[in-house]
């Protein structure tokens, strides 16, 4: 068992802390939307374009996040309150983000947990069947148990709390889920250099080889604004987890190194990804095999390790062991927000919320897995695709308010307060943040119009 405290705890320095929000930033996003986004959006080209966004606004909204976290050592809900009373109403626009992605997450790494366990007791090849991944979350029972079991472990850790929890665990997994994917990542070169047909090589190339056949202006600025998006998602900024993250930092911590540490294990292991999935799919499937989110991990990649014989068993579990632990760390920090939030506003005990916080999750998640059968419906969202229940929240969250909260974000600290609030938390032990000036412009200039930008696109309100 382990014990839990009521008081604000922290991490115990830089590894924990970098190791930690490295788990959240990791998720299924690089695993399952990176490569499939890097495949259809020009490949080597959208490389490119992702490496300076996260050099500029990635490295920007991580910054910021954590240093206001750190320096007003608050929940993102009193974090805004505190920097100026007018900028409260941004403090709770900021905690619905996880508010939402709560509902919807561990029913993700339900599914994650279904395709482990399926790999480990069989050969596999049945998920790789015609149907399996509709009948299965279609069913009613077989979703929910699986959700359940995710949740309880992610509801674990977090009851651990912060160091005995989150940072204890993340130490573990972190290092391990890398080792993971340079495993397949390698594997994958390999079934590529041993195949002779041009496919093989198209594999590659689509990853690592700019594409500019049918490039227009507009093809490029929407896999800008992909790129944008997935960026966001990614780094799980702006949705309140940085800042609560940001808060638990010790006051020695050199912000601007663990930040670049932070960015660089986030888009290695989205790098790896692509890697490790675009040249066997297009090994075994071809070039229609990349197909979209959750389609691929559930459906393209099965009959990927079906065509492989026997190592794809192994290759199976593996991956989605991997996948499942970079789940499952993203998904401690959204309910992470949620408790440590509660525990500020409720002032009650970790474990107290932890209970509340559990039961909300069970509610809404039970809730999402009956939305693909008992609530099935289907809503045409402003931006044109078809959704579910599970769409429909991820839609709120991701291509509304992220965006929106950056938008705020960047005219509070860039006009209202002044980067020099921000800067002045980095250097704040006489540390040399280089990339001072760089900050304050995007802060001030480049990120409120580009979010502007993709609020109004990535919600559907304008066509590029
Ligand atoms: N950053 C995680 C990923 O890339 C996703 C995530 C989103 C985690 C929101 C927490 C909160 O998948």
């Amino acid at each position: 068992m382990c014990k839990t405290k009521n008081k604000h705890s922290g991490f115990s320095g830089s590894l924990g802390f970098v190791l930690a929000a490295a788990g959240s930033a990791v998720g299924v996003g690089n695993i399952w939307r990176f490569p499939y986004l890097c495949a259809k959006d020009g490949g080597g080209l959208f490389l490119l374009v992702y490496l300076v966004l996260v050099l500029t606004f990635g490295f920007t909204l991580l910054t910021t996040d954590v240093a206001i976290g750190r320096r007003t050592k608050q929940n993102a809900l009193n974090a805004f309150g505190t920097l100026h009373k007018k900028w409260r109403f941004l403090g709770y626009l900021t905690f619905l983000v996880p508010t939402l992605i709560m509902t919807y997450y561990s029913v993700i790494g339900g599914w994650i947990a279904k395709y482990f366990a399926v790999y480990l007791v069989s050969d596999g090849t049945q998920a790789a069947q015609d149907g399996f991944f509709t009948s299965f979350i279609t069913s009613q029972v077989s979703p929910i148990v699986f959700m359940l079991l995710f949740l309880a472990l992610t509801a674990w850790v977090v009851y651990c709390g912060v160091e005995k929890g989150i940072e204890k665990y993340s130490r573990y997994i972190m290092p391990v889920l890398l080792l993971l994917v340079i495993g397949i990542a390698v594997f994958s070169l390999t079934l590529s250099r041993t195949d002779d047909s041009g496919v093989t090589r198209t594999g590659l190339q689509g990853l690592v080889k700019p594409d500019f056949t049918g490039m227009t202006l507009r093809s490029f600025l929407n896999a800008v604004l992909d790129a944008m998006s997935q960026l966001f998602f990614s780094l799980s900024v702006s949705m309140g987890i940085m800042i609560t993250y940001g808060s638990y930092v010790k006051d020695d911590v050199d912000l601007n190194k663990a930040n670049g540490q932070i960015e660089i294990f986030d888009t290695g292991v989205a790098f790896l990804a692509g890697i490790m999935i675009i040249p066997s799919v297009y090994v075994f499937l071809g070039v229609d095999g990349m197909a979209s989110r959750p389609s691929l991990t559930f459906i393209s990649l099965p009959r990927v390790f079906a065509s492989m014989g026997g190592v794809g068993r192994i290759v199976g579990i593996v991956f989605f062991l991997a996948l499942g632990f970079a789940a499952l760390t993203s998904c401690v920090s959204v309910m992470e927000t949620l408790v440590a939030n509660c525990m500020e506003i409720f002032h009650k005990s970790r474990k107290e919320m932890c209970a509340m916080v559990g039961v909300y999750s069970l509610v809404t998640a039970v809730t999402i897995c009956l939305g693909y059968n008992v609530f099935y419906f289907e809503l045409t969202l402003p931006n044109g695709s078809a959704a579910q229940l599970l769409d429909v929240m991820d839609y709120i969250s991701n291509s509304f308010l992220m965006p929106f909260i950056s938008l705020l974000t960047s005219i509070l600290i860039g006009w209202v307060i002044g980067p020099k609030w921000v800067i002045d938390e980095v250097e704040k032990n006489g540390e040399h943040f280089g990339r001072a000036k760089l900050y304050s412009v995007m802060m001030r200039y480049v990120v409120p119009v580009v979010m502007l930008i993709l609020f109004l696109t990535s919600t559907g309100f304008w066509n590029l």
